[in-house]
């Protein structure tokens, strides 16, 4: 289907993502796509533009990813980044060379007039490099347009619309990067501005009614971001052939079914929300092991999903809140890395159920769907709500769940929650929590001696959780934590602060 917009070709690098975002950041639509993706698929794409991505490889290695070089020669106008610019020069005859000096970091871009890609910028432009190769003779017909202390950094070929640069647009270190991205997208390939959050709304519930015309969808919500903007989405489409499932496993935090069942209420969606609090923490009765937790949360969500839907009758759709990042079939980052965490609670759902899915977001990043959801009319409490695993508290709780244990660590959690709140920190924070350790020591409050567990309190900062930083928190209000949960939550004598980073450990203790 044709789109309209910029595609990138993914060689690999980690910031296949970012130039994606970066662009769409302009109201112009973009898509990663595999670097190998054929000059016919390409041209059903209908791009206005085409970004040849940076990636770790050098253009010498063996098996180096190659696009194939036709689509240099499609009329449609080129930008090539980093190992884009390389292979660039080398498909059109140019040289390239391992570089006796490799750029990593900070350089000053001297750039020449005339160009059209850094037209109207400041010179020297400091940039931001990456690569252990470079440019040492440009292709026919191609003029250099900027340079670095050690390299060709930029160069073009207007006639044929090719373009590239050395080092990396997309990053906030380069200075001006966005206007150079601007200039690519709006002066050589003239593509308008037209994706908005609005526009999107719109598009989406006119294709959700065409798709689902008079059937009947189903949707898990989680009270989180995606899952409620989805159901928006398809809501506003189908109206109350869209019935959502919520479902209280007892593992939520404090007040939070109650809480999200009236907000989703007021967004006037067709719910019903089952507690089935009790069968689960049944099943979980003596279970220690963190992957065994996850599968029997996993598979009783899905035993009562079933179950409710049964009641339902005929449903042909399940509306799920995938987003772009686990859709793009990128050669890049993630790879076929093993299984570190069983995540996606509810994948089995739509093969056991036999539905045809509805994805709406599966164009958008995290920032669009909170986007879309703003101009849908959400709740804020709901669009900043930090992450919350589809387990709950249970991958928080090390060792068995038990009920006594879940009243503990959900009133340590309200306090965190209530604390950064007040220090008015939770929306620059990805997560926030607390954890509960099955470790018992000995304290004193009062004249007595006390044997209670231990909290441990985790904080970081990510940007997609793939990596993630502990956060400085003030010492003041690691105090007020500290000493609101030791003398307010009976049971618990001790407090300690997580400071690791992911990797090497991941964001939950389980
Ligand atoms: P980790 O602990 O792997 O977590 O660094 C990365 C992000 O994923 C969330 N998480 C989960 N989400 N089901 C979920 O839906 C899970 O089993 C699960 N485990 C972790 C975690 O909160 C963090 O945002």
């Amino acid at each position: 289907m044709a789109f309209h917009g910029i595609v990138i070709l993914d060689f690999g690098a980690q910031y296949s993502q970012l130039i994606a975002r970066r662009i769409r950041e302009h109201h112009v639509h973009s898509v990663i796509v595999p670097y190998n993706i054929s000059v016919e698929a390409l041209r059903k794409l209908e791009p206005e533009g085409i970004i040849l991505s940076g990636g770790p490889s050098s253009v010498f290695d063996d098996g180096a990813p190659h696009s194939d070089p036709a689509i240099l020669a499609m009329g449609v106008p080129v930008l090539g980044i980093c190992y884009g610019l390389q292979l660039i020069a080398q498909q059109m005859g140019g040289q390239v060379r391992p570089a006796p000096n490799r750029e990593y970091g900070r350089a000053l871009l001297e750039i020449e007039d005339g160009s059209r890609l850094l037209r109207s910028l400041p010179s020297p432009l400091p940039v931001w490099n990456s690569h252990g190769d470079e440019v040492v003779e440009l292709p026919r017909g191609f003029r250099q347009t900027g340079r670095t202390e050690s390299a060709v950094a930029a160069a073009e070929d207007p006639q044929r619309d090719i373009y590239a640069v050395q080092f990396h647009p997309e990053v906030r270190h380069t200075a001006h990067g966005d206007e150079i991205l601007a200039n690519f997208i709006f002066d050589i390939c003239q593509a308008a501005p037209d994706w908005t959050s609005q526009s999107f709304i719109e598009r989406t519930i006119a294709e959700v009614r065409q798709t689902v015309g008079a059937g009947r969808a189903l949707c898990a919500l989680s009270g989180g971001v995606d899952s409620t903007v989805a159901a928006t989405l398809v809501h506003r489409a189908i109206g109350d052939r869209l019935v959502c499932v919520f479902v209280n496993n007892g593992l939520l935090r404090q007040n939070e079914f109650p809480t999200v069942m009236a907000s989703l209420r007021r967004l006037g969606l067709n719910i019903t929300g089952v507690d089935a609090s009790e069968r689960f923490l049944a099943k979980l009765q003596d279970v220690t092991d963190p992957e065994q937790k996850r599968r029997i949360i996993g598979n009783e969500f899905i035993r009562v999903f079933e179950e409710e839907a049964a009641r339902l009758g005929q449903v042909e759709y399940l509306v799920q809140g995938t987003l772009y990042p686990d859709v793009i079939e990128s050669v890049s980052v993630r790879g076929p890395s093993a299984t570190i965490k069983t995540h996606h609670n509810v994948g089995g759902l739509p093969e056991v159920m036999k539905m045809k899915l509805i994805e709406p977001l599966r164009d958008l990043f995290k920032d669009e769907v909170r986007r879309v959801g703003a101009d849908l009319g959400l709740d804020p409490e709901i669009l900043h709500r930090q992450p919350f695993p589809g387990p709950g508290l249970a991958v928080r709780i090390l060792g068995e769940v038990t009920p006594e244990r879940l009243e503990l660590l959900r009133a340590a959690d309200e306090i965190v929650f209530e604390e950064i709140r007040a220090a008015a920190l939770y929306d620059s924070i990805w997560q926030s929590f607390a954890v509960l350790l099955p470790v018992r020591s000995v304290g004193v409050m009062g004249d007595q001696r006390t044997y209670g567990y231990t909290a441990a309190l985790r904080a970081v900062h990510s940007e997609d959780a793939m990596t993630a930083d502990w956060v400085r928190l003030p010492y003041e209000v690691l105090e007020r934590i500290s000493s609101r949960i030791v003398n307010e939550v009976r049971g618990i004598t001790r407090v300690v602060y997580d400071i690791t980073s992911k990797p090497p450990s991941t964001i939950e203790w389980e």
